[in-house]
């Protein structure tokens, strides 16, 4: 007897295995064609190099795989076809298969290795002088990012987001503030560790305008998947005028809400621990070491280091409480009343 109960059970727990299964595949596609941080999407020298030789290896390791799994299953099908004792099989030749399987893994090697300390070489070719220069440093849990401008060499401060200018290497000395933290903006370069009391190199160049996110490589504590960063490559001419700007003082308030803004954000006490640039000379405020420059935040993407996109709604959410949104930052929950924290947002926004 058949039972006939099972059997549209059966049928639809399979279907509902089909279902997930074909989501989780499609889940699975859609991240891979997403390529926004992805090192096999490369758009610069440095990358295309770091792709290439990533290929090379994956396409010898593929090839060592197929000899290793064709002698595995060479001596299992010859006494399938041909039964005799297991022992004979396995003495037939493997002097022979000893003494190539060591030549060819040692020429598989040095090739592989060659090839890596090329690429090395390669991507740590000397720049050339008047290349522009950039200092990130890594905080827990967010990216310290100062220029030296061309013409007044004054020290242009950011933070989270990295702009330079399209088709030029740039040259980018990374260290840490605290613990060890790691750059990589995957479709420019690799990784470069940063670490305190001590300067790394790399050279960035992009080959193509564009946003090129980057993230913390390192653990470095509770918020380390929260510790991402935008590279913005954009012609030379924007990058100029862009740095022009940020070199520049904060706005001054607009309009009364602006001004109420700017009255809470000194009365608050945001200026100890974030700088903010209200003219030429040395800032009124401590900072710059202990929280972000504040004095273009309104020109800026993102908020808390890549985690929320920066607008008024977000940015009030953001001052009401931070570490709400990312435990274990340094930055306190603010007990500001609501008209407070709209005027504050306000006027953080348009600092442009
Ligand atoms: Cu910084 Cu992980």
């Amino acid at each position: 007897m058949v039972p006939t109960r099972q059997t549209p059970a059966r049928g639809s727990r399979r279907a509902r295995f089909a279902q997930w299964f074909g989501a989780a595949l499609g889940a699975l596609f859609a991240t891979g064609c997403a390529e926004t941080q992805s090192a096999l999407d490369p758009h610069g020298p440095a990358a295309d190099a770091i792709a290439r030789i990533g290929w090379i290896m994956f396409a010898g390791a593929a090839v060592v795989a197929g000899v290793v799994f064709y002698l595995l299953l060479r001596p299992v099908l010859h006494a399938w076809r041909r039964p005799q004792p297991a022992a004979v099989v396995v003495e037939e030749g493997s002097t022979r298969l000893i003494v190539w399987g060591s030549v060819l893994t040692t020429a598989v090697l040095i090739a592989l290795f060659s090839g890596t300390m090329l690429t090395l070489a390669s991507i740590a070719a000397p720049y050339a002088a008047g290349t522009l220069e950039l200092e990130v440093i890594g905080h827990q849990w967010w990216w310290e990012v100062r220029y030296r401008h061309p013409d007044t060499g004054r020290t242009v401060t950011t933070a989270n987001e990295i702009h330079i200018p399209v088709g030029r290497a740039v040259r980018v000395a990374v260290r840490s503030d605290d613990v060890n933290h790691s750059f990589w903006v995957p479709r420019l370069h690799g990784k470069i560790d940063m670490l305190p009391g001590r300067t790394n190199r790399i050279v960035l160049e992009a080959a193509e305008p564009g946003l090129y996110p980057g993230a913390c490589s390192e653990f470095c504590g509770l918020q380390h998947a929260n510790m991402r960063l935008l590279v913005i490559a954009e012609p030379p001419e924007e990058f100029t005028r862009w740095l022009d700007w940020q070199a520049g003082p904060a706005l001054p308030p607009t309009d009364a809400l602006t001004r109420q803004g700017q009255q809470v954000f000194i009365q608050a006490g945001c200026v100890f621990c974030h700088t903010f640039r209200t003219a030429p000379g040395p800032s009124p405020a401590p900072g710059g070491a202990i929280a972000p420059d504040l004095t273009h935040i309104g020109s800026r993407r993102t908020l808390g280091a890549g985690m929320i996109p920066n607008t008024p709604r977000h940015l009030q959410d953001w001052i009401a409480d931070a570490p709400a949104r990312k435990p274990g930052i340094r930055m306190p929950a603010m007990d500001l009343d609501g008209p407070s924290l709209q005027a504050l947002a306000a006027y953080l926004e348009g600092l442009r």
